[in-house]
């Protein structure tokens, strides 16, 4: 499959930086709203998106553009394609259920609508680096990570961090490694719609009650 498609352009929140990060927080209570593609292309602008053309340079600063974005939503799995700021279609079947499987059954990552795993070819660090790119990688992962945590806040969206997967399951979903040079995945931001009634239940209602758009 080599369906392509553009992501509208980003939002522009006005949120400001200090606002978000003293909002950021893991929020695992989703409810089942899909995201809209306006900010599913915020989201991952922030990640991943290409702020100066002429360098090809993104939102996170980076050694040698290791990071590779992938989705997996329930109208199947795409990968970020920043040069466009779109998608290339990877699967259309809802994979959540296994991708919930492969985390060691986090039943908040198969209830977020919208998955974003980060993964990285490293040979394009290592070959520079050497052995020292590893650290650089799990860097980078983590700026991106980072900016997409805070997005989702300026959104008014919730999203958590999710370390806990197993590699192999999860390389095997995503279909990597077809080609000659390896990818691997690293790591996992889960985003949703929150459910402001269901962090009320669990005494966790710290992120006011913002206007979902
Ligand atoms: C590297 C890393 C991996 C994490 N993995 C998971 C995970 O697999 N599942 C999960 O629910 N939370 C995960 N978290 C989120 C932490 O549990 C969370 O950040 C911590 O409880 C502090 O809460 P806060 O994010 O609201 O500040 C991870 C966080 C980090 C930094």
């Amino acid at each position: 499959m080599n369906e392509r498609f553009n992501l509208p352009e980003p939002l522009k929140t006005g949120r400001s930086i200090e606002d978000c990060l003293a909002e950021r927080r893991s929020i695992r209570d989703f409810k089942d709203n899909a995201l809209p593609n306006t900010h599913l292309s915020t989201l991952l602008w922030a990640t991943q998106g290409i702020s100066e053309s002429r360098r090809d340079f993104r939102t996170a600063p980076s050694t040698g553009f290791p990071l590779e974005v992938f989705t997996i939503q329930d109208t199947g799995i795409h990968q970020y394609l920043p040069n466009q700021h779109g998608f290339q279609i990877l699967k259309t079947n809802d994979v959540r259920i296994e991708l919930a499987e492969i985390c060691y059954e986090q039943p908040w990552v198969e209830k977020a609508p919208c998955s974003i795993v980060i993964c990285a070819v490293p040979e394009r660090v290592l070959e520079n680096y050497d052995e020292r790119g590893w650290r650089y990688i799990w860097l980078e992962a983590g700026h991106a990570a980072q900016n997409t945590l805070l997005q989702a806040v300026a959104l008014n969206l919730g999203a958590v961090p999710v370390g806990a997967f197993k590699d192999e399951e999860l390389t095997r979903l995503l279909d990597l490694n077809k080609e000659d040079k390896e990818t691997v995945p690293l790591y996992i931001i889960s985003v949703g719609v929150i459910d402001y009634e269901a962090l009320k239940i669990k005494g966790q209602d710290y992120r006011s009650d913002g206007e979902y758009t």
